[in-house]
């Protein structure tokens, strides 16, 4: 039986709108946020992180935008990646992620600005849970292609149901067509959480960035 609280959690992160409230709900959220999605069964973080050792070679800066409290560089820095460097809107999730003592650097940005990141900084990205309800806009993927080098690869998920209905796609393709970036390789949808959230479906995408 999933946790009725971990899921009130969830349920509150996808009600909220605006940068502010989204800030709020996590920095509630961060000191349950790793046993609540345990209870749920999220395998996202998990997931993505073997798509992105498929395609991306150890060595060389890594981004994980919208880090929370580092599920998914966890999993990297297991893996053998290094100078793992983590943003996120709330301060209170990148104090958790500090804590798990991977990260070369932590910093707090909001995806849909402009990112304080060179040009060609990265030389790959991961983004998971973050194009989902009310999360990050889809304008972020502009600033992922400006701040990963031309060959660097870009791994994220998006809500299916984000991804077909609230521009994502357009977007996504709009950017492919335009060269700057091609797909690698994307999942069929999935559900995320294996124990409860049965309506949230996602799918990751494998991109390489091209300028
Ligand atoms: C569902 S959590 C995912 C965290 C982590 N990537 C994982 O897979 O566990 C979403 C995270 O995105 C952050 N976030 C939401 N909107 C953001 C934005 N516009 N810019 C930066 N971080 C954002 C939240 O603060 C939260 O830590």
């Amino acid at each position: 039986m999933p946790d009725q609280e971990a899921s009130n959690n969830l349920s509150s992160a996808f009600a909220v709108r605006g940068n502010e409230a989204l800030e709020t709900q996590y920095d509630d959220w961060a000191n349950t946020y790793d046993q609540d999605n345990a209870a749920m069964g999220f395998r996202l973080p998990v997931l993505a992180t073997a798509f992105f050792a498929r395609w991306v070679p150890i060595g060389g800066k890594v981004l994980d935008a919208g880090c929370g409290t580092g599920l998914a560089s966890e999993n990297l820095h297991i893996l053998g990646y290094r100078d793992l460097v983590g943003i996120d809107l709330s301060n209170a999730m990148l104090g958790r992620a500090r804590e798990t003592g991977v990260f070369s650097d932590l910093r707090r940005m909001v995806m849909g600005q402009r990112l304080d990141f060179a040009s060609n900084a990265f030389s790959a990205a991961i983004v998971t849970g973050v194009f989902t309800e009310g999360h990050a806009p889809h304008s972020s993927f502009d600033e992922l292609i400006r701040i990963v080098k031309p060959g660097g690869h870009i791994v994220l998920n998006v809500r299916e149901d984000i991804y077909q209905n609230h521009g994502f796609r357009e977007k996504m393709d709009d950017l492919e067509a335009n060269g700057l970036w091609n797909l690698s390789e994307k999942s069929d949808p999935f559900r995320p959480f294996t124990i409860s959230a049965s309506h949230v479906i996602a799918r990751i995408f494998v991109y390489q960035a091209t300028s």
